[in-house]
């Protein structure tokens, strides 16, 4: 089995690593991000695929989204497992890649969804302490790991599959921030004040949403709301929702 995942902050990479370590029983395995070049010509290589993104408003990301749509033809016939990650709660969080891939003729052989620290860096009332985040993330890899126990049993979990599901991702959330993240798309503010112009967050950002125009990052309107720039800032002169970064979540602060 193979991994490709996207992760802004790092919390889906971690979850998809720990997977496949506990399902092919070794350290190092085969995990591709979407936005890796050979990622689409090893999906077409494997039979067996765990994908993994994390939720945005009880949404899949839109890049994540477009990846799909934009390589349709690649997931027939591929057994998919599903995991999602997420700060709190996604209803269907799974459920909603499930339904595009399954249209795509994907076989969806499982679900898990993972609760990781939340990476919105700019609203205080989601932070939790470090402590906190790192008794999250060992609950996150002992479900991971009974998960896999269980799959090598032949017991596949469902989470976020079943039709109730559908019910809480939409009614509890998805409705009401009905296409929040497109709305998000032109919506990065960039303190120049505070910029030092070192191109990180040009750099990282997976949609090429900052160009560096005149030695400034330059939003292009094609965020994906990953808050990579955000969470690595060394100047914290980047905001999305919030009007000011509180703490930037970084998966490495929290594992030992
Ligand atoms: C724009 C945005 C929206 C989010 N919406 C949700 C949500 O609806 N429910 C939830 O539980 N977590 C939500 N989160 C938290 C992330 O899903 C969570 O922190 C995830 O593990 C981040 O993964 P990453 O580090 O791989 O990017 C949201 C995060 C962002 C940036």
């Amino acid at each position: 089995m193979i991994g490709v995942y996207f992760s802004g902050t790092g919390n889906t990479k971690y979850c998809i690593s720990r997977f496949l370590e506990y399902y092919n029983d070794k350290k190092e395995n085969e995990i591709y991000s979407i936005e890796d070049k050979n990622c689409i010509s090893k999906i077409k290589e494997s039979k067996d695929i765990v994908l993994a993104y994390p939720i945005y408003y009880s949404d899949i990301p839109i890049i994540v989204k477009d990846f799909l749509n934009n390589n349709k033809d690649v997931f027939k016939d591929k057994n998919i497992f599903l995991i999602a990650t997420m700060g709190l709660f996604s209803g269907d969080g799974t459920g909603c890649s499930a339904r595009l891939l399954k249209r795509y003729g994907a076989n969806i052989i499982g679900g898990l969804h993972l609760k990781m620290p939340d990476c919105i860096g700019d609203v205080k009332l989601l932070k939790k302490s470090i402590k906190r985040n790192k008794a999250i993330i060992k609950q996150a890899d002992l479900k991971i790991k009974r998960t896999v126990i269980n799959i090598k049993k032949g017991k596949y979990s469902k989470e976020g599959l079943h039709f109730l599901n559908h019910i809480t991702g939409l009614f509890g959330q998805r409705l009401w921030f009905y296409n929040k993240t497109l709305k998000l798309k032109d919506k990065l503010n960039i303190d120049y004040n505070k910029c030092i112009s070192c191109g990180k967050c040009s750099i990282n950002c997976p949609t090429k949403n900052l160009k560096m125009i005149d030695n400034k990052p330059i939003p292009q309107g094609n965020c994906t709301s990953c808050y990579r720039c955000i969470n690595n800032c060394t100047k914290y002169a980047i905001t999305l929702i919030g009007n000011k970064v509180y703490e930037q979540s970084k998966i490495e602060k929290y594992i030992d």
